[in-house]
């Protein structure tokens, strides 16, 4: 897909992975709407955006908020003729053990409300105008880690399993509609969001420019998954023999676990 003067509308773009994609989505030619909560981040990149000729434009909003997530596509279908991709990026990720979960289960609400209700709801605004030009493109923001068997993130992965499935559903009724459906499974991402676990400060990871050219390159290549090597072999092996390979991730997690708290200790 030729980007120049498509409208994507991306979330999350106010930090991470979703800030850098929309700076090369813009720098690619598209008019880039970027939707998150933080009205003087999102100035500060639509400025950047703009320095370097890029067209931006800002819808400051609570997408868990269905009236505030509403009144946003509402805006922006008004504001602009045509949308072209919606990128379902914003999310909040937690880190705690299932025994540590047992009175919280606003954890496994609140990951929902961001990671899938919101993704959900964005999307049910946009199809109808996708389905009335005939065409649209929906990118989901997925991870690796539900490629693979990982603990501690069991509200999190609920989460983004969920989004997979509806990304399926999403292809598998509209696909002959003209309507495009991308899944992006990230391996980790130094960003905000992967620097609130501090064991992960010697961990091995994408930049944010890297990660923010696998988006590109799902709108781009309209690819039903962008995913890394590794983590298309580990889902395989998965689905092959999940026993033997859920077995042999166990002692794998906990020793990279310790070798991780083990540096940080060094640090100190
Ligand atoms: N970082 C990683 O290692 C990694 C790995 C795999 C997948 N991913 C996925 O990649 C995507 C981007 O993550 P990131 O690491 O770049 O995270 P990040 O820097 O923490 O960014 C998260 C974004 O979501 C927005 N957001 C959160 N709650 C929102 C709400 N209620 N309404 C509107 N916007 C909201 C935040 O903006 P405001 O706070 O301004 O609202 C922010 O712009 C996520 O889908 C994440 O699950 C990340």
């Amino acid at each position: 897909m030729d980007l120049s003067n498509k409208t994507i509308l991306i979330t999350g773009a106010s930090s991470g992975i979703g800030e850098q994609a929309a700076i090369q989505l813009a720098q690619a030619g598209a008019k880039v709407c970027l939707i998150a909560r933080r009205a003087e981040e999102l100035q500060r990149i639509q400025k950047a955006i703009k320095e370097q000729a890029g067209q931006a434009f800002i819808y400051p909003a609570d997408i868990t908020d269905p009236g505030q997530l509403k009144a946003c596509v509402t805006l922006i279908l008004a504001e602009h003729k045509k949308i072209d991709v919606l990128v379902n990026n914003a999310a909040r990720s937690i880190r705690r053990p299932i025994v540590e979960s047992l009175d919280r289960l606003h954890d496994y609400e609140r990951t929902m409300q961001i990671n899938y209700f919101a993704a959900v709801n964005m999307t049910l605004h946009v199809l109808p105008h996708f389905l009335e030009n005939g065409a649209g493109h929906v990118v989901n923001i997925s991870t690796m880690s539900t490629q693979v068997p990982i603990p501690l993130f069991s509200a999190y992965l609920a989460s983004k399993s969920a989004l997979e499935s509806f990304s399926r559903s999403l292809s598998m009724e509209l696909k002959d509609q003209g309507i495009d459906v991308s899944i992006v499974y990230f391996p980790m991402v130094r960003t905000p969001m992967s620097s609130k676990t501090a064991i992960y400060k010697h961990m091995k990871m994408l930049d944010t420019p890297t990660a923010a050219g696998w988006i590109v390159k799902a709108i781009e290549e309209k690819s039903y998954r962008v995913s890394s090597k590794a983590g298309l072999v580990a889902n395989a092996l998965l689905n092959t023999a999940p026993t033997w390979v859920m077995n042999l991730s166990r002692p794998l997690f906990q020793f990279m676990d310790k070798r991780l708290k083990n540096k940080l200790e060094a640090d100190l």
